[in-house]
Parts: C-alpha cells; sequence; structure tokens
C-alpha cells in the first residue's frame, strides 16, 4: 500500500519535535511532503528554526516551511514558561544544517494541495496557517483526505486557560474556520494526550535505544516534563502532538466518537473553549472525530519501536 501523503503543521515545541521523529521514523506509512512552521509555543523565527533542527537530528531532507507568524485576529500569545526560551529546552540549540525554503508555509500548503489528491493535514500547533490557506484558496478543500489535529479538551478543562486547550486558544478563529471546513476531521484533545505521559519508566525504555533520535528525545522530555508533573502531579508529561501521527499509524490505539466541536470566538472568559457535543444534545452536525481514550501503553510501544529505527551514531 501506498505510504500516506502528509503535511505537518507545527510549533516545536519539544513534543511537536517527537512528532516528526515519530512521523520521519514511518515512511513506509506516512510520506512527509513538507513540515510548515507556526507561531504558538515560540515565536516563528524559534519554531521554524526548531522544526529544522530535528531534520539535521533526523538526517531527513524533508523540505521546512516558515507560515504565520501571529494569530488571524488574537493578539499573539506563547508558552516559554512550559517549552522554554528555545522552545526546545532539553537539548543544546544548534544553527540547522537544513535550509529554510523560501517560499511562504501557506503557499506551500496552497500548491502542493492544488497539484495532488488527498493530501492529510496533521496541524499540531495554532491553527493559523491551515486556516488561511483554506480561506485564501477554498479550492484546496476537495484536495484534502482529513485533517488529524492536535488541540481542544473536553472534560479535561484547559490548560492554559479554566476552559481552552493552548493551540485552539492562540487562534480560536483559525480552529473555527478548520472545524467548521467540511473536510473530514479527527481531534486529539487533552482527554487522549493527557492519558500518554511519559513516566520515567517509558523515558528510561527510550534513552536505551542510544541513537542521537532517542537521545534528543530524552533529553526534550528531561525539560518538558517539570511544569505538568508539578501542576497535575502526574508521573510524566503528556506527549500531546505525537498522538496525531500514532493516530495515523495505528488508530485502533484510540477510541473515538463523531460529535459536533464548536469553538467560542466571543467571550473572553471562555475563548477558545472546544465545545464537544459528546452526547448530541443539539442537532449541530456531528462532523468532527472526537478521540476520548488511547492505549498509552501501546502508544509508547508503538514511540519506542520507531525511535529505534533510526541509525545508532
Ligand atoms: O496544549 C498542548 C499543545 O500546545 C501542544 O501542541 C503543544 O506543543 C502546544 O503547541
Ligand atoms: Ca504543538
Amino acid at each position: 500500500m501506498a505510504a500516506r501523503p502528509i503535511i505537518i503543521d507545527c510549533d516545536p515545541g519539544q513534543d511537536d519535535a517527537v512528532a516528526l521523529f515519530l512521523a520521519m521514523a514511518s515512511p513506509d506509512e506516512l510520506q512527509l511532503l513538507g513540515i510548515t512552521a507556526v507561531a504558538g509555543n515560540v515565536p516563528l523565527p524559534l519554531t521554524e528554526r526548531n522544526a529544522r533542527m530535528m531534520c539535521d537530528v533526523a538526517e531527513s531532507d524533508v523540505p521546512v516551511f516558515a507560515g504565520c507568524a501571529k494569530p488571524m485576529i488574537r493578539p499573539a500569545i506563547s508558552a516559554e514558561y512550559i517549552h522554554g526560551e528555545t522552545g526546545i529546552n532539553g537539548i543544546d540549540v544548534f544553527e540547522p544544517q537544513t535550509p529554510l525554503q523560501e517560499k511562504h508555509a501557506v503557499d506551500f500548503i496552497i500548491d502542493t494541495l492544488l497539484s495532488r489528491d488527498a493530501v492529510t493535514l496533521v496541524p499540531m500547533g495554532p491553527l493559523t496557517n491551515i486556516a488561511t490557506a483554506i480561506k485564501r484558496n477554498p479550492e484546496i478543500l476537495s484536495h484534502i483526505e482529513e485533517i488529524v489535529i492536535m488541540g481542544g479538551a473536553m472534560r479535561e478543562g484547559g490548560n492554559r486557560t479554566p476552559s481552552a486547550e493552548f493551540n485552539i486558544l492562540v487562534d480560536p478563529h483559525a480552529a473555527d474556520t478548520v472545524l467548521n471546513c467540511g473536510r473530514p476531521i479527527t481531534l486529539m484533545g487533552l482527554d487522549v494526550t493527557h492519558k500518554v505521559l511519559s513516566t520515567e519508566e517509558r523515558v528510561a525504555r527510550i534513552g536505551k535505544l542510544n541513537n542521537p533520535v532517542a537521545d534528543a528525545t530524552v533529553g526534550m522530555l528531561s525539560f518538558f516534563h517539570r511544569y505538568d508533573t508539578e501542576k497535575y502531579s502526574s508521573q510524566g508529561t503528556p506527549l500531546h502532538d505525537p498522538c496525531t501521527v500514532a493516530y495515523l499509524l495505528q488508530p485502533d490505539l484510540f477510541k473515538t466518537k463523531l460529535c459536533n466541536v464548536s469553538v467560542e470566538t466571543e467571550s473572553e472568559l471562555t475563548m477558545g473553549h472546544t465545545a464537544v457535543d459528546f452526547w448530541h444534545v443539539t442537532k449541530r452536525p456531528k462532523d468532527v472525530n472526537w478521540a476520548y481514550d488511547v492505549d498509552a501503553d501501546g502508544f509508547y510501544e508503538l514511540l519506542t519501536e520507531r525511535l529505534a529505527r533510526f541509525p545508532l551514531p
């Protein structure tokens, strides 16, 4: 079976970086056409640099494009308090060999979609690039196979405000555009990502792989875990973004349900809230595949097995 063509849109971010590694380790299943960076965890100059660093670490020649530097309407917010000043604290930053492509990420998304069919978009940061592409050229919609998003929350509550998960909160208007675009959407919210915790035992297993990608993963997780473990008194940090790629590789790890998911774009109190109509109490269309459970051990078995595929130094 031919590898599934995908574009990963991200804001690295330690968890974005691990998602990139997971996709790069799976060329038989996923054809990574390009990586588009967006402002999110840290500003765009850092997220695009960090994405290029991960290409160097993984010795990948996937092209990297810089996208939108701020949300469509809302003022920009970021998350250095979680990810560190570099966005990928836990490893030493270096100037990557991987070049930044000239083309804007939104133009890359549009051109790629118009030139081929059935591309899966995998956004794991604020949805600004994706929404901008859709608004600029709605013709791309029929070329989108599926959009598998990391974002939102239901029972878990918000992580940046009591009501909102960070990716949706940064650009709720973009999220509203994407969630209502009419293409098949799978949404990996905090309700599943908070169940895939990078416990010491799980990180130790990755540490035993002894290749540069696994070492970078352990280094980044060693920093990334401290905020969430303290905040939630949990046994490790949630590996949010790799859930999207794991879903593409092994969907049966997840339990999902078709629901309506609507985004708050008016109230300051609940801005960015994802109203997941799990029990279908409204007549709003059930047009989002909402992930609500995951086999965490199976997730880490998949991640560890794939990270083991990278060559030893
Ligand atoms: O709320 C978690 C999400 O926000 C993850 O994608 C993380 O990388 C940040 O972008
Ligand atoms: Ca992210």
